[in-house]
């Protein structure tokens, strides 16, 4: 193409331009690396000697008049759309708004603020208690005395606050084998004690029954409460267990109680949660706190009762446990277990929110990984 050709296709180009995006394609058509000009200049040395200087000078014109077309051009359409901040910052005012990002409320946080409502409809007290507890209040206190064997149920994450600096020193007492190999590189200052000398410690709880110990010692029955939170056990982890989890408690005390209260009362929650043809049945169990204790199973929210693969095909899902509040927990709390019972079930909701939202695997609720919690 001679000057005149490319002249020509190049006004023809720019008269149709609408955008700054186009600007941009036309410079790297005509003044490109590759462009139409550059090419035209690299070939002038295939023309005739007499007739170099003079393409050369009229190819070279043609450039800078392209450059200055496209930057007025650059220019009428900017003046529409940017206005200028300060000399060299320019902001584009039709460019959509990027949405701050907002955050959202844990499946299993939500899961335990519908549990609590439920309650609440019923007149039960919501408290939360403390999570560093003493022997007392998550064990002894609720019947599980230094020696009891059901200790070993629960491996525990005991507190050292008595050392001579005060400094906090955190360890892991293995209760049911003594002996056993304690290596654990995550706890260095491992504790070797001897099951006496736990009562003067404090622990990580392990469950939120001490909100029973908590609450009866500093209120008059009757009383009905509700508490959530985190619970901690050494524990390894898998799809079902994790060492960090969280329990929802509630008990009641009154006069009168019994089983059956206990039962209408978790049957309305499960009713409330999953829908009024679910049904709930108990099985004999041992909790050194409860007497009588039972495992309660619900109607499989998946199948409704039929059976799948959810449930193994029983039908019935084992979520929490419960019974009677023991009358020796009660006569620690200074309440005449003659005049006053009590109910009290426990359960956790990490494994409820699994059944909810047909999770397979509880850690995935706190990998943190947002891709996964947004799909909830
Ligand atoms: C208890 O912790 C009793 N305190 C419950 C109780 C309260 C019984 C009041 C009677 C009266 P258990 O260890 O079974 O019981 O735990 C209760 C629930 O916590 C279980 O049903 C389960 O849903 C959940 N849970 C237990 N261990 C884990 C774990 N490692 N990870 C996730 N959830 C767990």
């Amino acid at each position: 193409m001679n000057h005149n050709q490319i002249k020509t296709e190049f006004q023809g180009d720019i008269a149709k331009i609408t955008s700054v995006e186009e600007i941009n394609n036309l410079r790297v058509k005509y003044l490109g690396r590759k462009g139409v000009v550059t090419l035209a200049l690299r070939e002038l040395g295939k023309l005739p000697q007499t007739e170099r200087p003079k393409a050369g000078k009229a190819l070279n014109q043609l450039q800078a008049e392209i450059r200055n077309e496209l930057s007025k051009k650059q220019k009428e359409l900017s003046t529409d759309k940017f206005r200028a901040i300060g000399e060299t910052e320019k902001i584009d005012i039709t460019v959509p708004g990027i949405a701050p990002e907002r955050g959202s409320l844990h499946p299993v946080g939500v899961l335990i603020s519908e549990m609590e409502d439920i309650f609440r409809r019923l007149g039960y007290s919501i408290v939360r208690t403390r999570e560093v507890e003493d022997d007392w209040h998550n064990f002894e206190g609720l019947n599980v005395p230094a020696d009891h064997p059901a200790k070993d149920m629960w491996d525990t994450f005991y507190v050292n606050t008595d050392s001579a600096d005060n400094s906090r020193h955190t360890g892991r007492v293995h209760l049911s084998t003594p002996g056993e190999d304690l290596a654990d590189e995550r706890y260095e200052e491992e504790l070797e004690i001897e099951k006496g000398e736990l009562a003067g410690l404090n622990l990580l709880r392990t469950h939120t029954s001490t909100a029973q110990t908590r609450i009866m010692e500093e209120f008059k029955p009757p009383m009905k409460v509700i508490s959530s939170g985190r619970v901690y056990r050494y524990e390894a982890e898998d799809a079902t267990h994790l060492s960090v989890f969280h329990q929802l408690e509630g008990f009641a005390v009154d006069k009168n109680l019994t089983m059956a209260d206990l039962k209408g009362t978790l049957t309305h929650l499960f009713q409330s949660l999953f829908g009024s043809d679910i049904k709930i049945r108990f099985r004999p169990s041992f909790f050194p706190f409860t007497e009588p204790s039972a495992e309660v199973d619900v109607t499989c929210i998946f199948c409704k009762g039929k059976g799948c693969k959810s449930c193994g095909g029983a039908g019935w899902l084992e979520l929490l446990g419960a019974g009677m509040i023991h009358p020796n927990v009660l006569r620690n709390m200074k309440i005449d277990p003659a005049v006053w019972q009590g109910f009290a079930f426990g359960m956790g909701p990490d494994r409820i929110a699994m059944l909810r939202h047909g999770v397979d695997d509880v850690r995935q609720f706190f990998s943190g990984d947002l891709r996964f919690l947004r799909q909830l």
